[in-house]
């Protein structure tokens, strides 16, 4: 399997447009520090690839990675469509940047995400003039994605985007019409449906290749530890380092597990949990308070003590 790391970074970006903290300031200062939304494309067959998570850096990255560059045919391009692992509007809103597909843009979502996207952002009413969204249903039974790639969804948490807070449920009859009910605390993880965020399985039955992909972590299910376990290569919630960064460095009033990221480090950190395990393992998604953010931080050298590792931008991971 062939695996393109197009971004590594949480919503923001390294440097976030609005932030002097040091990591965006190193950043703004040592360029190869620069992280894009995080985001990976998976090769499903000859020049044929699909998007898992579209931030709103996506055309860049498709620009930055030549195996994604159109051709020869005049509007051909192997990008065949968009996998979500979550409705946040830093994997989602990269599908506005697509409406000048030819054919419409195939999107794999949950049922939940696929609400949020048409009832929250109005995506469909929006890029219906341009190019129609094509959905297809993602789940926890293998489906396959082009000709060599089994993909299923493991379910990971309830927690819904800020703009999805108020959304009406997805089963009620009247809920495209009724009025939203007054949002509660923004972000916050609800009791519900807990395909709102999935982590995403990936199998490549010709090799036995497995992958996991899992950028937004509240929660460690057994079986995403099974997944974890059977797995040749994970890409993890690399958000924070430590539960307490958000408060610590002043960018939240809230903990890092409070805001859906279980944190790297920690009694109930992930690096526990990914230290024994048999592939290889690879931080993604760090927010731009995170001390990884620059390579000479101590904490690169307490990971690779325990076989772990940072995803690196464009990095190529074959499996
Ligand atoms: C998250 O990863 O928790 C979300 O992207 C947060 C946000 O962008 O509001
Ligand atoms: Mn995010
Ligand atoms: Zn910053």
């Amino acid at each position: 399997m062939l695996l393109q790391v197009l971004g590594t970074a949480a919503g923001g970006g390294l440097p976030q447009w609005n932030c002097a903290c040091p990591g965006c300031a190193g950043a703004r200062a040592h360029p190869h520090r620069r992280r894009r939304h995080a985001s990976l494309a998976v090769r499903v067959a000859d020049h044929r690839w699909y998007v898992v998570n579209a931030g709103p850096d996506l055309t860049d990255q498709i620009e930055a990675s030549p195996a994604l560059h159109p051709g020869p045919g005049l509007r051909e391009t192997p990008v065949a469509g968009v996998v979500l692992t979550d409705a946040e509007l830093d994997h989602t809103l990269g599908i506005a940047r697509l409406r000048e597909a030819r054919a419409g843009v195939e999107v794999w979502a949950t049922p939940p995400v696929r609400h949020a996207l048409l009832n929250g952002l109005r995506l469909g009413d929006v890029l219906g003039p341009y190019t129609p969204l094509e959905w297809r249903e993602l789940g926890p039974q293998p489906r396959l994605l082009g000709d060599a790639v089994e993909m299923s969804a493991l379910p990971i948490s309830a927690k819904r985007p800020r703009y999805a807070t108020g959304l009406p449920p997805l089963s009620s009859p009247s809920s495209l019409s009724s009025p939203p009910p007054l949002p509660g605390p923004p972000g916050d993880a609800a009791p519900g449906d807990l395909s709102w965020v999935v982590a995403l399985r990936l199998h490549e039955p010709a090799t036995g290749a497995r992958v996991v992909y899992a950028p937004a972590l509240a929660a460690w299910p057994d079986a995403l530890q099974k997944a974890v376990e059977d797995a040749d290569c994970v890409l993890v919630d690399g958000t924070f380092w430590d539960d307490d960064e958000p408060v610590r460095t002043g960018i939240s009033s809230r903990t890092a597990t409070a805001m859906g990221h279980l944190p790297i480090d920690g009694p109930d950190g992930t690096a526990r949990r990914l230290a024994g395990v048999r592939g290889r393992c690879l931080y993604t998604h760090l927010n731009n308070t995170n001390p990884l953010t620059d390579p000479g931080a101590a904490e690169h050298t307490r990971l690779a003590a325990l076989g772990l590792e940072v995803a690196a931008e464009r990095m190529v991971i074959e499996i």
